[in-house]
């Protein structure tokens, strides 16, 4: 399949999906990287990788359906099969939303529909919570609000600290999201819309 990553910052999960696909574990092509924070540490991860970064940013367009169809017809221009959202920090609008009906995917740092929206870990450390996880899911209108494709979960120890538990988190991430994908990819998607929420 042929996908676009829309991301806005480190890009962590960006790599662990060109590691995959190089390991023959994910059976993709990255044709562009979308970014809306030209600095951001992702396109850098994008130049080593060999991937055609399209950057923009939001401010310089009077809306966002002007970016959107802008970005829409890049992924026109590659035949962009599917958006895999990693850590893109923008609600994605109508214009994507029906151009890649059932075929944008979102992961996100917790057990949804707990702790939606930014800072999700902290929002569950703040709260205390002891079972943590990871949500891969379709992406509709709303802010992590799509029907959910898969989870994973794990136990806090008593003693972890703040730092631990992001690392464990974001290692499930790594790990998760691209073996989704594949799943995805190879099952054929399924119409979100038969799942119950
Ligand atoms: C990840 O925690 C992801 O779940 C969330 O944003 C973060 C992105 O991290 N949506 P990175 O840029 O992939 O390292």
């Amino acid at each position: 399949k042929k996908i676009a990553v829309f991301a806005s910052g480190s890009g962590s999960n960006f790599q662990a999906i060109v590691d995959a696909i190089d390991q023959g574990e994910l059976a993709a092509k990255v044709e562009l990287l979308v970014c809306d924070k030209p600095n951001a540490y992702v396109v850098e991860r994008a130049q080593k990788a060999g991937v055609d970064v399209l950057t923009f940013q939001a401010k310089e367009f009077s809306s966002k359906e002007a970016y959107e169809r802008e970005i829409a017809e890049k992924l026109a221009e590659k035949e962009i099969e599917w958006i895999v959202l990693a850590g893109f920090m923008r609600l994605i609008g109508t214009v994507l939303l029906t151009k890649y009906q059932n075929r944008i995917i979102n992961i996100h740092p917790s057990l949804l529909p707990a702790f939606p929206g930014k800072d999700a870990i902290g929002q569950a450390i703040d709260y205390g919570v002891k079972i943590f996880g990871v949500t891969v899911h379709y992406v509709d209108e709303g802010m992590d609000t799509g029907a959910i494709i898969s989870q994973q979960v794990f136990e806090c120890e008593d003693e972890m600290t703040r730092d631990a538990i992001e690392e464990q988190i974001h290692k499930i991430e790594h790990q998760l999201y691209p073996s989704t994908l594949q799943m995805l990819f190879t099952a054929g998607a399924k119409d979100p819309s038969l799942q119950q929420k």
